[in-house]
């Protein structure tokens, strides 16, 4: 990849959230001046400490979106959280507000058209859509991140008790003594996570590069097992941990059960399926390339989400 161009006016939109603000910061340590970086948002008043210019942009209300946009030369749409099913059209309306960008990226789903997750559905859908628009375009194809398991990890890694992941709702649920860890996904079935720090350093490494490529499936260089991910937990937190498969209807009547909207629960189970087909272990290399080291071993990894 050729040295990165520091000049041009980046936007990035949904610079709030967990993967936002990193990528803000990893543009910042690019050297990347301040000026040069807009932070399109929701709401401006949670976006003051990023020390960028900040707009709003709201994908409900298209009207913001032009003014949130006007001069960016390189726009990263960071996927929305939902509602599901009405993300294309949230996506659409900022990739027409786009105008002439010379270049699009966007966060889709580790193996794009390839996915059979229903999660991918939308992504399929909003990468179909810019492919059509013929703006020079890139799809960051993130994996799995770690950190959608940090509740689950730290509630298996100290208590008992039912416990669900804010973005997986990947629960845990007591076992005596142990602390366990359950899914519906087979206890042998790999998960290629990566960071979002390190997501997001690939990220500021694609928006700053001369030429980039049209796709990165971006994950983690090691495929972990649920069974391996209990045992580091174990081995971190000192005492036993455990990986319990549940069957489908198990899982999503305890995420249901935790208050997740049967919808969303519904998904969230089916990513277990698709882990169970090995959709989320894909490793290319292209994350570690792109930020120049391998990505944390799993071992670091779990540290650093157990410390967070
Ligand atoms: N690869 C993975 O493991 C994984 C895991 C979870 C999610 N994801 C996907 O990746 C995306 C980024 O992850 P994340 O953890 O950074 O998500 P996040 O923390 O939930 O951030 C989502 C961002 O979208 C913004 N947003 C929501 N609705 C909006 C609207 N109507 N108009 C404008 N902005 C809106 C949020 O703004 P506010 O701050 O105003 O809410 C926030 O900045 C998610 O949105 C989701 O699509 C991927």
């Amino acid at each position: 990849m050729s040295a990165p161009n520091v000049n041009r006016m980046i936007v990035i939109v949904g610079a709030t959230g967990n993967l936002g603000r990193q990528v803000v910061q990893k543009l910042l340590a690019r050297g990347v001046p301040a000026d040069r970086v807009v932070a399109a948002v929701r709401r401006p008043e949670a976006a003051q400490e990023l020390g960028v210019p900040v707009r709003r942009a709201d994908y409900d209300h298209p009207e913001t979106l032009p003014a949130a946009l006007a001069g960016a030369r390189r726009v990263l749409l960071i996927s929305s959280p939902g509602p599901f099913g009405q993300r294309p059209a949230q996506h659409r309306a900022v990739l027409e507000a786009a105008g002439d960008v010379e270049l699009f990226a966007y966060t889709s789903i580790l193996g794009g058209e390839r996915s059979g997750a229903r999660l991918a559905e939308d992504h399929q859908a909003t990468e179909a859509a810019i492919r059509a628009s013929g703006l020079p375009h890139v799809f960051l194809r993130n994996g799995w991140y770690l950190e959608n398991y940090r509740p689950s990890l730290a509630h298996a890694a100290t208590s008992g008790g039912v416990s669900v992941g804010r973005q997986t709702g990947r629960p845990t649920q007591p076992a005596g003594s142990a602390g366990e860890i359950v899914g519906s996904a087979g206890p042998d079935a790999r998960v290629a996570s990566a960071l979002i720090e390190e997501y997001a350093e690939a990220t500021a490494a694609v928006l700053t590069a001369e030429a980039p490529k049209p796709v990165y499936e971006l994950s983690g260089d090691v495929a972990w097992s649920f069974a391996e991910l209990a045992a580091e937990v174990a081995r971190q937190a000192g005492r036993p941990v455990g990986y319990r498969r549940l069957t489908p209807a198990e899982h999503l009547g305890v995420l249901t059960g935790a208050g997740i909207p049967e919808p969303v629960a519904d998904l969230l189970v089916d990513v277990d399926a698709a882990v169970d087909r090995g959709e989320l272990a894909t490793k290319t290399g292209d994350l570690a390339a792109l930020i120049g080291r391998p990505t944390a071993p799993l071992a670091e990894a779990v540290k650093r989400v157990l410390a967070s």
